[in-house]
């Protein structure tokens, strides 16, 4: 069985890594390796590849930064002749990134089989790009695999066939219990000149919480706030970035003496990071899920998750994003108040081993 496998954005990176091991170890499957090329700085590709042993791409788009549409359209360009000369029997797609309708939508349309890692996932939010893409993703999809109970009860609702829906476990934590020992070798406590558990790790790259000043400024309130009294540590994502020094903001993020805003870090630097934290502040998808596992308490940015499992064990708590609020939050996690309870239903480590199992025996 010959399956293309896509990656495209950061975090699509930590979800394929398991996957193609395990495919790499299975005699009936030939996997192909494409990399969109939707992420190309190396600190938001390349290093990842290197730290967890995945494969060289064996095709890469080099799609670049763009509009929704303008993207979506040159994947798909970039995506239909390379279907054609392959001709795989399947598509493996992961997560809910532009690169993963894309190759999605272009598969289904030329008859190939789709496979959808991390399905049913909702925030039933459609100012969300990435709900879009969740949406129409699970909608052509052959085989969907599942990270959480919500995600199988969503996709049931939706109409999808029960017997296409497997809930699975959670690729990300496959990753993150493969590498845990190893990021405890990372020096970038030392790197920063931080001691463990004096820190707070703070990401930001949510459309909604960084695209308008409006959305954005409040969050900067925040970060003088608690850096007041705990060093934040700030790997800022390149969307973000641009979007401090737009809105004029950058210079008081460069008056706040306790924050170190740094470029994204590595996979096992971050893990560290997190690791070693008394909090993590986040709109990340895959940060709240690493935190759980983690048992480090994590204050999520946004007014929804599509991984309501995170807030159910303790781990998660949604703040939004009004100063006051996440203030009263980061308060009450500093004074011991948020207990994680448990790990989520088979976010065991062998996640990408089930799917390989359920792929080779569905088909
Ligand atoms: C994308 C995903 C989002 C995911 C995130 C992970 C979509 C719709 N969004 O958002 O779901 O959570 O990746 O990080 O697919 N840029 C660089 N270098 C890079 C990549 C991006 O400088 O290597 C800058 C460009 O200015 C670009 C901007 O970041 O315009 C945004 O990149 P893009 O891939 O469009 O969206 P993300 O915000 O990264
Ligand atoms: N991550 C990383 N370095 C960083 C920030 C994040 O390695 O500087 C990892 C993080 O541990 C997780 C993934 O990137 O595995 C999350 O990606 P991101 O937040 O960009 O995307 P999302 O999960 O929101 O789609």
């Amino acid at each position: 069985m010959k399956i293309i496998n896509i990656v495209g954005a950061r975090p699509n990176l930590m979800k394929i890594a398991p996957i193609m091991d395990s495919f790499s170890d299975c005699a009936s499957i030939d996997p192909i390796l494409l990399h969109t090329g939707q992420h190309y700085d190396r600190n938001m590709s390349d290093l990842f590849f290197r730290q967890l042993g995945i494969p060289e791409p064996d095709l890469n788009l080099e799609v670049g930064s763009a509009s929704h549409a303008v993207q979506t359209a040159e994947i798909m360009k970039a995506f239909e002749p390379v279907v054609l000369e392959h001709q795989p029997d399947v598509v493996l797609v992961v997560g809910d990134v532009n690169s993963t309708i894309a190759c999605g939508s272009v598969a289904v349309k030329m008859g190939i089989k789709l496979v959808h890692v991390e399905a049913g996932l909702r925030s039933f939010d459609r100012s969300m790009p990435e709900e879009i893409n969740r949406i129409l993703t699970d909608s052509i999809s052959d085989l969907l695999f599942c990270t959480e109970q919500s995600g199988v009860e969503n996709l049931k609702k939706e109409g999808v066939a029960p017997e296409k829906i497997h809930l699975v476990g959670n690729v990300m934590i496959d990753t993150l219990l493969r590498h845990r020992e190893r990021a405890e070798q990372s020096s970038i406590l030392e790197d920063l000149g931080i001691g463990q558990r004096s820190h707070a790790v703070l990401t930001l790259h949510r459309p909604s919480n960084v695209d308008s000043r409006e959305a954005l400024e409040p969050l900067v309130e925040v970060i003088e706030e608690v850096q007041r009294d705990l060093v934040v540590v700030f790997p800022t994502h390149p969307r973000t970035r641009g979007k401090l020094r737009e809105f004029g903001l950058s210079s008081r993020m460069e008056a706040c003496s306790n924050l170190k805003m740094v470029d994204p870090v590595g996979y096992l630097d971050f893990l560290k990071l997190m690791e070693s934290s008394k909090l993590v502040l986040t709109d990340s998808g895959g940060i709240q899920e690493e935190t759980t596992i983690l048992g480090v308490p994590c204050l999520t940015l946004r007014d929804n998750t599509e991984r309501p499992i995170t807030v159910e064990v303790g781990s998660n708590r949604l703040v939004g994003r009004e100063p006051s609020q996440v203030l009263a939050a980061y308060r009450s996690v500093m004074e011991g108040e948020q207990q994680s309870s448990g790990v989520p239903p088979l976010w065991d480590g062998h996640a990408a081993r089930r799917i390989t199992e359920v792929i080779t025996s569905f088909w």
